[in-house]
């Protein structure tokens, strides 16, 4: 069976580092995973007052959470927390009160920075929202990288060897925890 993983960048920018990342693991993932960008940069600003009627990408984006069957979340930490651009997707997915799309779908975090933590602290708050979201997650392996200068190609090459390994190590236990959720109940329970 093929599973399909959206992924949700939470760096907007032009050369994110963390966009790097996300074209390395689906180079690295297995092949019974297929793999489409849920893209964020487009949403406004949520408010309540969206909720009678949403914006055609706001929709759009809940539809496209809607038509995967797992999420990987592939966030830079800014000031140790949660970018707010991510954030703000999340708070668009959740919503209207009673629609949440992250209820019981599938997730995975990993992050990169420049800095030592790798992201650890805000892929902490990630994992509480996404707790309170009624999310699975994936609890391990953590995945906290350092990005070194070249570490990984504008492909998604990854140039050390170490990091390659753990990076295939990491899609392939995704890969198990979503067989292993949705061989515990169908996938349209
Ligand atoms: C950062 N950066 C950063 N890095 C980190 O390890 N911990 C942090 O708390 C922060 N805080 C932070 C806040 C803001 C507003 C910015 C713009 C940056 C540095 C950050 O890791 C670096 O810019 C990465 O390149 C961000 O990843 P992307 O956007 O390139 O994927």
């Amino acid at each position: 069976t093929t599973f399909k993983v959206g992924y949700l960048i939470g760096s907007l920018a032009k050369e994110s580092i963390n966009r790097k990342l996300a074209t390395a693991l689906t180079r690295v993932a297995p092949e019974h995973l297929t793999f489409t960008e849920i893209p964020i940069k487009d949403l406004p600003l949520y408010s309540y007052d969206y909720d009678a009627d949403y914006a055609p990408v706001a929709r759009a984006f809940k539809g496209a959470i809607a038509a995967v069957d797992a999420v990987l979340f592939v966030t830079p930490e800014y000031n140790r927390s949660i970018p707010g651009a991510l954030k703000d997707a999340i708070d668009w997915a959740s919503r209207p009160y009673g629609k949440n799309s992250f209820t019981r779908k599938p997730t995975a975090v990993i992050g990169t920075s420049p800095g030592a933590i790798g992201t650890a602290v805000g892929q902490q708050h990630l994992r509480s929202v996404l707790g309170f979201c009624n999310s699975p997650q994936m609890n391990a392996p953590e995945a906290y990288i350092q990005f070194k200068p070249g570490l990984i190609t504008d492909e998604g090459e990854v140039t050390n060897e170490s990091t390659a390994e753990f990076l295939k190590t990491y899609m392939a236990e995704f890969h198990q925890f979503i067989v292993r959720l949705y061989t515990a109940l169908p996938r349209d329970a």
